[in-house]
């Protein structure tokens, strides 16, 4: 028997980084699918098969010896044998429309599918089950996550989050496109946190009323989401970029591509860590096709996606 699960990637709109310090962050999911299919096959081996490599290994190893990125999957199916008490092998592949390691969510929507797929094999497993351990498992490669991007990919649409109060769906499902633009820089969100959390430690007032300011800022953005106010979004958007400029997350790269957005666009931003990753532009109709040849003029890789309302999906 297969199991068969798939999640989409996602899009920080607003908030991030000051989410891991407990402030409310807008999140999407995107379009653009992580697809895992798990197999019990014989022999007592856990094989992880996927485009950035493979990776076979017996059950009951210690997570924190293996050093590889596909170590998530690694951690879902031991966790699977051992809470089932099985002895059988398992088989996982993994397939994925997102690209990796730019800040859309490649690694969450992995985790989300992954533990879905896998756990399905032995057990239905509610939704919040699947989050829960998608959490976990995200867990093995960045251990300070605030869970926001977890939860997205699970449950699609746009949300809000923040650490303590989990999410909430936001009813109003606004009809823009994101343009996304990736500067190719791969970044470890791990390493761009922790430079962020030094940023913190050398200027505490400075990054409390940076806490306090895009906490009020998210908080004009709900209203405006509600009014479907695009061109306001935008002016949201370049503010909350200023916020991310201060924290030290951008570059002279991204930087440029912002300034290519901005113009292009209603306003843009990076999204996710920074460090490199991707940067978005917010568009409709009237300046998607615009604000896409722009990115191409200039050379960088771009490409345009909605929001995915499905979220989790298993087969
Ligand atoms: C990474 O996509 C988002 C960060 O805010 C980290 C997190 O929320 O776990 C930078």
């Amino acid at each position: 028997m297969k199991s068969k699960a798939s999640a989409p990637g996602k899009v920080i709109l607003f908030g991030e980084h000051f989410v891991v310090y407990g402030v409310k962050a807008i999140l999407c999911a995107i379009n653009k699918r992580v697809t895992v299919t798990a197999e019990k096959i014989e022999g007592e081996k856990i094989s992880i098969k996927s485009n950035i490599g493979n990776l076979v290994l017996e059950p009951n190893k210690p997570v924190s010896e293996i050093n590889s990125p596909l170590k998530p999957f690694y951690y879902l199916a031991n966790k699977m044998l051992q809470s089932q008490n099985q002895t059988t092998g398992i088989e996982i592949i993994v397939e994925s429309d997102i690209p990796i390691g730019v800040g859309l969510g490649s690694s969450s929507a992995c985790c989300v599918a992954g533990a879905a797929a896998i756990s399905r094999l032995f057990v239905e497993t509610p939704k919040e089950e699947i989050l829960k351990l998608a959490i976990a498992a995200e867990k093995t490669i960045f251990q300070n996550t605030s869970g926001a991007d977890c939860t997205v990919c699970t449950y699609g649409g746009i949300m809000e989050y923040d650490k303590k109060n989990g999410f909430t769906k936001i009813k109003s499902e606004p009809d823009f496109h994101l343009v996304i633009a990736n500067s190719n820089i791969k970044h470890s969100t791990e390493s761009v946190v922790a430079g962020v959390k030094q940023f913190k430690e050398e200027n505490e007032v400075e990054f409390s009323n940076l806490c306090n300011d895009e906490s009020k800022l998210v908080e004009d953005v709900l209203k405006l989401l509600n009014n479907n106010s695009i061109k306001e979004l935008g002016q949201k958007i370049i503010q909350n970029q200023v916020y991310l400029e201060t924290i030290g997350v951008s570059n002279e790269k991204l930087r440029n591509m912002i300034q290519v957005g901005q113009k292009s666009s209603f306003g843009a931003k990076i999204t996710g860590a920074g460090g490199g990753g991707c940067i978005f532009s917010l568009t409709d109709e009237s300046n998607l096709e615009h604000s896409i040849n722009q990115f191409k003029d200039k050379n960088y890789e771009c490409f345009s996606v909605k929001i995915d309302f499905k979220g989790l999906d298993t087969f």
